[in-house]
């Protein structure tokens, strides 16, 4: 379609992956499955993971969004009493404050980060010093030269979570050398090496350029697997189209077993969000979404990057899913871990993922 302009043609494109994936759902049976992504397309974002509540007495004011750091001190106090003692923390975290002011200090060092977060401990995990944590969650980044972002989203996002009193964990998963990029099979990595770590209840996979807006949109699990970045200002603040599951996501260990995982073959950019939203349905599972106050997130600019080039073959893939999620996920997930290293903000494991002509680089 040479004459069409850019924006038409993207289109048309995401038009027919919404008829592929309806057409797949209807072909399995299920009803109840289709009539809910059609609820979703009509409401614009399903409800069943929206909390909007804030601690009582206070009240946010979208015009006039917080500091992520702000009152970040009183987290701070010293615990008047032994950790074994602690209560467990508030249903409802005191310490929200609803809409955040996404800002990028100028000359941002990890140091600097590290000096304003004193309780993340080495390998960028973190427990609220005054209850005990009622969730646990895990946030996977995959990762490949983009240290700048990387320094961006660990600003925000450390204060974020602290704020909704988790105990959690932040792994960026580094794929060495610089054949093609592969973000799912990444993420397959990043989940079962985090869940060696600990008995993590929730795996946020989280792209590294995206910046939560609200500290309302709790990164904790539902009952079914999480699409959270719903409302990305690059997209005008809505879907850009109704199955889409890119940018972040939210799945407990269960769910994400039960669709065996995310693909290995996705090489290269797109298809493999698709992919996975497929998979989620295929295994008999809906999707849930916070609200679109909540699950906004402004987007870091960058351009394409090199060797994530666009993936010729995603088409073709999407097609064959329901045929091989079976035989392709966590049951053939096949790496070499090179190096796992407790950062002061993170762990950075680096692993060797192979190509898409092989198990593994070996030369
Ligand atoms: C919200 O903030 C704006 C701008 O600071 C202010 O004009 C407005 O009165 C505030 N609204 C409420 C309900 O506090
Ligand atoms: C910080 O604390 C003050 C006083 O309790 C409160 O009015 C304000 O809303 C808090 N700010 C944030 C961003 O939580
Ligand atoms: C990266 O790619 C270049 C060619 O573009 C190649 O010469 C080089 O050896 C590669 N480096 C690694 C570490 O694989
Ligand atoms: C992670 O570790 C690898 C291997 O040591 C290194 O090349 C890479 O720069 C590290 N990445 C980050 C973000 O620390």
């Amino acid at each position: 379609m040479p004459m069409l302009p850019a924006r038409a043609r993207i289109l048309l494109l995401l038009a027919g992956l919404q008829l592929v994936l309806l057409a797949l759902l209807s072909r399995e049976g299920s009803r109840r499955r289709v009539t809910y992504f059609l609820g979703i397309f009509t409401r614009g974002g399903g409800g069943a993971g929206a909390r909007e509540a804030l601690p009582r007495g206070r009240h946010h004011n979208a015009s006039r969004p917080g500091d992520v750091y702000a009152n970040l001190s009183v987290l701070l106090r010293p615990p008047g009493r032994p950790t074994e003692q602690l209560p467990y923390c508030p249903k409802t975290s005191p310490y929200l404050s609803g809409p955040l002011r996404v800002t990028f200090p100028p000359g941002l060092m990890l140091q600097d980060i590290v000096q304003r977060n004193p309780l993340v401990q080495p390998g960028g995990q973190y427990q609220p010093p005054d209850c005990d944590p009622r969730h646990r969650t895990a946030v996977i980044i995959p990762h490949r030269g983009r240290e700048q972002h990387l320094k961006l989203l660990l600003y925000h996002l450390h204060p974020f979570l602290q704020r909704q009193q988790l105990r959690y964990g932040i792994y960026i998963v580094h794929q060495a050398a610089n054949y093609t990029f592969n973000r799912a099979k990444l993420l397959n990595v990043g989940f079962r090496e985090a869940m060696k770590d600990e008995d993590w209840d929730c795996l946020f996979f989280h792209d590294v350029d995206l910046i939560p807006e609200d500290d309302r949109n709790l990164y904790t699990c539902d009952a079914f697997p999480k699409h959270v970045a719903i409302a990305m200002d690059k997209f005008g603040y809505k879907l850009p189209y109704k199955s889409y599951f890119g940018g972040v996501s939210a799945l407990s260990p269960e769910h994400y077993m039960r669709m065996n995982g995310f693909p290995n073959n996705y090489w290269g950019w797109g298809g493999e969000d698709d992919d996975i939203a497929i998979r989620v349905a295929l295994s008999g599972m809906l999707i849930s979404r916070p609200s679109m106050q909540l699950g906004r997130y402004r987007m870091i600019k960058h351009g394409h990057d090199k060797g994530n080039e666009q993936n010729p073959r995603r088409f073709n893939l999407l097609a064959k899913t329901r045929r091989t999620w079976r035989q392709d996920g966590m049951n053939t997930l096949e790496y070499t871990l090179l190096t796992k290293k407790r950062q002061p903000l993170y762990t950075n494991l680096t692993v060797d993922i192979g190509t898409d002509r092989g198990p593994r680089t070996r030369s």
